[in-house]
């Protein structure tokens, strides 16, 4: 089991959607997923209620809840876990961070975006954590886009697929889907389908680098 947690203290940026569309693009992939969700805005268990397919199964956690509950999800046969988080500093967001095996942080290409995941970053790099940004909300095509992306990739990892903001993803989630169950062949499916099998790849080599420190040992 791998846990990534999806966060960043920029409300708006697409946490919790990228986490809902993610999680329905790796079971459509044929992995096990569960989301625990520690905002209590609780976006993505408004989104299960109005959801008829099944899964993912959605838990709503406090801080004071998630080492027991991580040390009870290691235990299942769960390919992944994912955890989604407020968009204010609070104490579940720095447990989020340490429960996870890889942070992802949504970043619109926002002058105001691209400064406001720097406490993020910070409580990242204190805990060691491997990350990536996504770039969210893009237009279609604008230089904005070339200019965070130079930017972010300075500062770490950057998959090579960008989410443009698309109406498909406010749908979706106003439908209990995620895009790639709600428009199977849009633009904004292909986009997550390929996002997903980033990430895929990248927890691939972060359990190759788990397992090589475990033999080292
Ligand atoms: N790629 C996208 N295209 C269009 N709309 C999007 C996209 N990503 C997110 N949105 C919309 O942006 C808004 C904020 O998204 P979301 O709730 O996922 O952000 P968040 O980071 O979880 O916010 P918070 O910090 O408040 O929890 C929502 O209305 C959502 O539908
Ligand atoms: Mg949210």
């Amino acid at each position: 089991m791998q846990a990534i947690t999806f966060v960043t203290q920029k409300g708006g940026s697409g946490k919790s959607t990228l986490c809902i569309s993610l999680a329905v693009a790796a079971r459509e992939a044929g992995l096990s997923v569960c989301i625990l969700e520690m905002d209590r805005q609780a976006t993505i268990s408004d989104w299960a209620d109005h959801r008829t397919a099944d899964g993912p199964e959605v838990a709503q956690i406090d801080a004071t809840q998630i080492d027991g509950v991580m040390a009870r999800l290691r235990e299942t046969a769960y390919d992944f876990v994912f955890i989604d988080t407020p968009g204010v500093d609070s104490p579940g967001t720095l447990s989020a961070i340490r429960a996870a095996d890889l942070c992802l942080v949504p970043c619109r290409p926002t002058p105001a975006d691209l400064r406001a995941f720097k406490p993020t970053l910070a409580a990242i790099y204190r805990l060691e954590k491997a990350f990536a940004f996504v770039l969210n909300q893009t237009p279609a095509r604008s230089y904005r886009i070339r200019d965070a992306s130079d930017g972010l990739s300075v500062l770490g990892v950057l998959p090579d697929v960008t989410i443009v903001s698309r109406t498909d993803h406010q749908d979706a989630i106003g439908f209990g889907q995620g895009v790639t169950e709600f428009n199977p062949k849009g633009q904004a499916a292909a986009e997550v389908r390929g996002l997903w099998r980033w990430i895929e790849r990248r927890m691939r080599e972060i359990a190759d680098i788990g397992a090589g420190h475990v033999a080292a040992a």
